[in-house]
């Protein structure tokens, strides 16, 4: 195998509603999703003599451990279709987005992976499929990468169609939101649904996160946060699934690069990123963006 590179973009839910408790524990979703250029993860994969490593940079941005990593546990399931004489492979991450920021970082480094040797070695995608669903409930989105539509415990794919790129400026504060932690607040909140709505054509009712305030009453500096970024940049913030990011849409790139510089000042922020979205396969209408 010669060397194999990738981008793994990040995830962006443009809209969380949460139906309701399962009998499993997880919770019944409808999200709709979209993948964004920026930030990313590069992935780059190298055979090796002995066994599944991984490496991150910068140092502990990602779990290093091979049984701790999405990245080597995709490869660990792929193994079974992998050429004997392939006994190890090194993942080298270098990772862009950050843990617990709500950007299913590692979903998508999993992803990536699974489509590199999928490709590479010419592998039947339902056994790519298969492996993504069993590494957790956003990978079988990353592994798709374009609009979705997500039920079920967020496993189940709906392809969303006629939505065009949009140019999206994305926030992380300094600190992530553990995601059990925001559901179980959720359920102890009684199950609220949120009333913060971004007008829009792309969801009946508009987009909202149904996450947000329970992700606030667990983490309080979540709502300053997302204050001082409305106030820089005059639009409504989208929390990003169970948080801790936020991202605005923007209306073309030009006003994205404006938008996330001044964000980057007045916040002192350096995680602060503009990327434009992965369109569905076949665009529709010009009515099909957020507003
Ligand atoms: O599927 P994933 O491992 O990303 O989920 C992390 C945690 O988030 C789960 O252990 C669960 O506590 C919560 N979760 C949930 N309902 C979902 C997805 C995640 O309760 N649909």
């Amino acid at each position: 195998m010669r060397v194999l590179r990738g981008r793994a973009p990040a995830k962006v839910t443009l809209s969380l509603r949460v139906l309701g408790t399962r009998p499993d524990g997880y919770h019944e979703l409808d999200a709709l999703t979209v993948s964004c250029s920026d930030p990313n993860d590069r992935i780059a994969l190298y055979p090796q003599r002995r066994g599944d490593t991984v490496s991150v940079a910068p140092a502990g941005s990602a779990p290093t451990g091979a049984a701790n990593n999405l990245a080597t546990k995709a490869i660990t399931l792929l193994r079974p279709r992998l050429p004997a004489d392939l006994p190890g492979i090194r993942v080298r991450l270098h990772k862009q987005i950050p843990m617990g920021a709500g950007l299913g970082g590692g979903s998508a480094d999993a992803a990536t992976v699974l489509t590199l040797l999928g490709k590479h070695f010419a592998l039947p995608r339902r056994d790519l499929e298969r492996a993504a669903a069993r590494l957790g409930s956003d990978v079988p989105f990353a592994l798709r990468g374009t609009p979705a539509f997500l039920r079920g415990r967020g496993e189940r794919l709906v392809a969303a169609p006629g939505i065009a790129s949009l140019t999206l400026v994305i926030a992380t504060p300094d600190f992530g939101c553990d995601t059990p932690l925001v559901y179980r607040a959720w359920d102890e909140l009684g199950s609220p649904r949120s009333d913060r709505v971004l007008e829009s054509d792309l969801v009946d009712g508009g987009l909202a996160n149904d996450l947000e305030p329970a992700a606030h009453a667990v983490f309080p500096l979540l709502g300053a946060f997302r204050d001082a970024v409305a106030r820089s940049t005059d639009r409504h913030p989208i929390m990003l699934g169970s948080g801790s990011s936020y991202a605005v849409v923007a209306d073309d790139p030009d006003h994205g690069a404006a938008i996330a510089a001044r964000l980057r000042a007045d916040l002192y922020l350096p995680t602060v990123w503009c990327g434009s979205t992965i369109p569905s396969a076949r665009t529709g209408s010009p009515g099909s963006t957020a507003r």
